[in-house]
């Protein structure tokens, strides 16, 4: 089946934007009993990036989204929706309207989205319902995330792998279609394996009544199985993305997956028959960004111009929920 039904749509512009601070793995073999020597063959981490403390997810996301909508050739006020996929928004609320004020995108609606590492392509499919339904006709994706507020930094295991930043894609309406097929999935029974989970104890109110105050804890992380889950599972999601969209792996020119691990970008496109070369990785230098990594990534390879108008993308992401999905796109309009 195709997922062609009700109008087309087309990615028309890409944006991104990362801190300035960088933290190498010499550096954080200072903080905790690691090395570079590890973080680089178990990985392919070498520095990630990390916001400053006044550095807010709205300053990430604002800069991103501006050279998106710039790339697209629209006005700021054309925008009619605006998503932000993120786990770490600046208010509990959601950081989505702030954006959309200090874009001064009058006309847009916009919410937050939560979906971890998936969240971007969760965001894709979300925005691409709208268009396809005709409510709306140009969209705003953004994904950012700050995780670096939530690692814990006395945790080797995962300290070495998070980074921040926030890319940004614009989705218009369009005779032709460039977005050719998606899947998406959900797993809460392996939810243990990856959390950012709110812990309270009880306050007592009055009587017997009571609440829980506390907060959210560290990221906590089940490696092994989150990388057996992404190996057997994402390979598994960009095929039946794949038949959705009436393609095979031969018709894909990259391969843009959720930057992880250099082992999980090596073993999926292994197991695909891809080569190494139609892999796009920037792994080395942000680390694993969550939601921002895949449009990051994109935006990366399209301003170099390795990703040329009408080239299909097999995306995929994957992570906490757990959640994985995959979309199949031809980048660029017309
Ligand atoms: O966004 C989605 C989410 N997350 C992921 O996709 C992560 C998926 N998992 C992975 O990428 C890998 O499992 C890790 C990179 C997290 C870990 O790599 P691994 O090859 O699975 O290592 P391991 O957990 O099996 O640990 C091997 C050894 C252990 O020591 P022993 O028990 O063999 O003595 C660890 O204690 O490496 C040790 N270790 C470290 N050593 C130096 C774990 N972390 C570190 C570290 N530096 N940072």
């Amino acid at each position: 089946m195709v997922q062609h039904a009700g109008r087309g749509i087309v990615i028309t512009g890409s944006g991104s934007a990362v801190p300035t601070m960088a933290l190498s793995n010499q550096e954080l073999s200072q903080i905790v009993d690691t090395s570079d020597e590890w973080i680089t063959t178990r990985t392919g981490i070498r520095q990630r990036r990390l916001a400053a403390p006044p550095q807010s997810l709205v300053d990430l996301a604002v800069p991103a989204a501006e050279a998106a909508i710039a790339m697209a050739g629209l006005a700021v006020t054309d925008v009619d929706l605006i998503i932000l996929a993120t786990s770490t928004p600046d208010d509990l609320f959601g950081s989505a309207s702030m954006i959309q004020a200090r874009l001064g995108a009058t006309q847009a609606v916009a919410f937050d989205l939560t979906a971890a590492c998936s969240g971007f392509i969760f965001g894709l499919v979300t925005g691409a319902q709208y268009l396809r339904a005709g409510t709306y006709q140009n969209a705003l994706l953004i994904g950012a995330d700050i995780l670096s507020r939530w690692v814990d930094w006395g945790d080797r295991r995962t300290c070495v792998l998070f980074g921040d930043g926030a890319g940004a894609v614009v989705l218009q309406t369009a005779d032709r279609d460039r977005l050719l097929g998606f899947e998406l999935r959900s797993d809460g029974t392996q939810n243990a394996c990856l959390t950012l989970a709110y812990q309270g104890d009880p306050q007592s109110l009055t009587g017997p009544v009571a609440v829980a105050k506390g907060t959210y804890q560290p990221i906590a992380m089940n490696g092994q199985e989150v990388y057996r889950f992404a190996v057997k599972r994402v390979p598994e999601v960009i095929e039946k993305a794949l038949y959705r969209a009436a393609r095979s792996v031969e018709h894909i020119d990259w391969l843009l997956l959720h930057q992880a691990n250099q082992r999980i970008l090596d073993a999926v496109a292994q197991r695909l028959k891809i080569p190494a070369e139609k892999v796009l990785s920037n792994l080395a230098q942000y680390g694993n960004t969550s939601a921002a990594s895949i449009p990051i990534a994109l935006d990366e390879a399209v301003r170099q111009g390795k990703i040329q108008p009408g080239d299909t993308i097999a995306a995929a992401g994957f992570g906490a929920g757990l959640t994985w999905g995959a979309v199949i796109f031809q980048w660029g309009p017309g």
